[in-house]
């Protein structure tokens, strides 16, 4: 549990890091910001936080700025489905459909029971699994209905999850989406990837750093290759 614990400090500690490396420009989108913070349920995620550190993996809900530059990676048109995993408080769920993804082709997958109920309030129209994204295929199974995951978009807290753990989640991955399909991962890591297992069957299409976002973050969008 401490080991845990530790583990997801480091997004705060590399945050902090670089939010004093940013100095000025972190400063000017600061009001901006605390608009974005004020706006989610602050009491909810600190709860879960505490009540599993690695598992919620980030000391702040992800801005609407963090949110919106993942839903940007995502083509709304298609018929098969958009997957979230790990949507929280539900920041970028709420920017997928603002982004014209329709409630019906998202399917939105997370573990904790408390961000589901809080998910399910939110978003009424919208099919909220309670499930471990490690058995995505299970999870999704009839609400699936046999449509294809067109892109998966995740929150899920790479570098302080288990990495058996990590492991099956790529893994599901690389089964559900096609070559030329979309996964779209944020992470604290302003370089690199945050698991070398993200490069296998997947291409780095572009990787912005969002500095709106406690601690700044960088969206990452990677490609299904073969
Ligand atoms: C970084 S937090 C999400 C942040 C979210 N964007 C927000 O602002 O609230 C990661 C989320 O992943 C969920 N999670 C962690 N492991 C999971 C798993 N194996 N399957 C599904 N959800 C998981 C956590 O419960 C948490 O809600």
């Amino acid at each position: 549990m401490l080991k845990n614990a530790g583990v997801a400090l480091l997004p705060l500690i590399e945050g902090l890091r670089a939010a004093g490396a940013v100095g000025l420009r972190y400063a000017a989108g600061s009001r901006r910001m605390a608009g974005a913070i004020r706006a989610a349920p602050m009491g909810l995620f600190l709860r879960e936080l505490l009540d599993a550190p690695a598992g919620v993996g980030a000391v702040w809900p992800s801005s609407e700025h963090l949110a919106r530059g993942m839903a940007a990676r995502i083509d709304p048109r298609g018929d098969g489905l958009v997957v979230e995993l790990g949507a929280g408080t539900g920041v970028v769920t709420r920017a997928l459909l603002d982004r014209g993804v329709p409630a019906d082709r998202l399917r939105v997958v997370e573990c904790s029971p408390a961000f589901v109920r809080h998910l399910r309030r939110r978003f009424p129209g919208v099919i909220i699994l309670r499930g471990d994204a490690a058995r995505l295929s299970d999870v999704l199974d009839e609400s699936a209905a046999g449509r294809p995951v067109d892109a998966i978009v995740s929150s899920l807290p790479l570098r302080s999850l288990d990495p058996a753990v990590v492991s099956a989640v790529l893994d599901q991955c690389r089964t559900l989406l096609r070559p030329g399909c979309t996964l779209v991962q944020f992470t604290y890591a302003l370089r690199g990837l945050p698991v070398a297992g993200l490069s296998e069957g997947f291409m780095v299409r572009d990787d912005p750093v969002v500095w709106a976002n406690l601690p700044p973050a960088r969206v990452i969008a990677l490609e299904r290759t073969d």
